[in-house]
């Protein structure tokens, strides 16, 4: 069976692209939660996921495809039904989601974040932790999703819609580690994977003044909640010092900037190679992926 429809493309990264698919041709689909499909624009054939929640469909075309298919472009689609024999197998993609809204909303309770809870997701990226933090808290309170990748920031978006959440709120920043909120206004900060990351001009760490900046807005108990892997901390050095970075450098800094350890969390998963049309390329599988410990600390007096 096949099914023609005009849409918008809303946004591409690695080859990937995830959007809802319109309503008129969504009502001639089959209601399974998750299917495998072909999707053929301008006549090159991409392999897909589609998925059916709450009387919408997503199509999230896995891999191959460009940013110069049409983004922003009304474009058309025939999404071509395959006879899978009634069984589809999980691929890295099913499995991203399905860790997105079932083991990252546990990881997220675990860390801390309950109901009506205002949470920043520093360096959130395509929103891996920003969608699991949106669902531990119930449809309440707010995460706000800030990043300086623009690009990223969409992808949440049409996730946002097809989780059917109304509680993100992504912020596009012109990349400075200042965190434009009012002073003890935020109950959880997350600085997931992003402590190695450098100030554009002076290439210094920005870790210093995030920690700074995460004292002043958390609330009195707020929650700095860290995650960072092996394959990063061994490749930073420390300042004015010739030696690489450990991660009781990291929690030696965190504390001096105002925090008590709390407690850690195991099953922090490093996403990086998932964004590598490389890495995807060759064949990667969800076990592949690095792991690492949430390290949680509280705001001190
Ligand atoms: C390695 S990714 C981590 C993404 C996400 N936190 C995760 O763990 O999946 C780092 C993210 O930080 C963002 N980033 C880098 N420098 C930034 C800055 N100065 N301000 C805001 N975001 C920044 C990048 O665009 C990227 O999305």
């Amino acid at each position: 069976m096949k099914i023609e429809f005009e849409a918008i493309i809303p946004v591409v990264d690695s080859g990937r692209l995830l959007m809802e698919v319109p309503a008129k041709a969504a009502a001639k689909l089959e209601k399974e939660s998750s299917q495998k499909v072909n999707a053929i624009i301008n006549s090159k054939t991409y392999s897909c996921n589609l998925f059916y929640k709450e009387d919408r469909f997503y199509l999230h075309i896995t891999r191959g495809i460009k940013r110069d298919v049409g983004l922003g472009a009304k474009t058309v689609f025939t999404i071509e039904i395959i006879d899978n024999g009634g069984g589809t197998e999980d691929d890295i993609h099913d499995q991203v989601l399905k860790w997105e809204i079932a083991e990252c909303k546990a990881l997220m309770r675990k860390v801390g974040i309950k109901t009506n809870d205002r949470v920043i997701d520093f360096g959130c990226g395509y929103g891996h932790y920003t969608i699991g933090c949106a669902l531990a808290l119930e449809q309440t309170g707010e995460v706000l999703a800030l990043d300086c990748d623009k690009k990223a920031l969409k992808w949440i978006n049409e996730k946002e819609k097809m989780y059917m959440l109304n509680n993100i709120k992504t912020i596009h920043t012109n990349g400075e580690a200042t965190i434009d909120f009012p002073d003890n206004s935020l109950d959880v900060i997350l600085l997931y994977d992003v402590i190695h990351i450098q100030d554009k001009k002076s290439k210094k760490s920005l870790a210093p003044v995030l920690y700074k900046e995460a004292y002043r807005v958390l609330k009195r108990g707020g929650i700095l909640s860290t995650l960072n892997f092996d394959s990063d901390i061994k490749k930073m050095t420390v300042e004015n010092e010739d030696r690489r970075m450990t991660a009781d450098d990291i929690a030696r800094d965190i504390i001096d900037s105002g925090f008590s350890f709390s407690h850690a969390v195991d099953g922090g998963v490093h996403f990086d190679w998932y964004h590598s049309k490389y890495r995807l390329e060759k064949g990667l599988d969800f076990s592949d992926l690095e792991r690492g410990m949430i390290q949680n600390y509280v705001k001190r007096m």
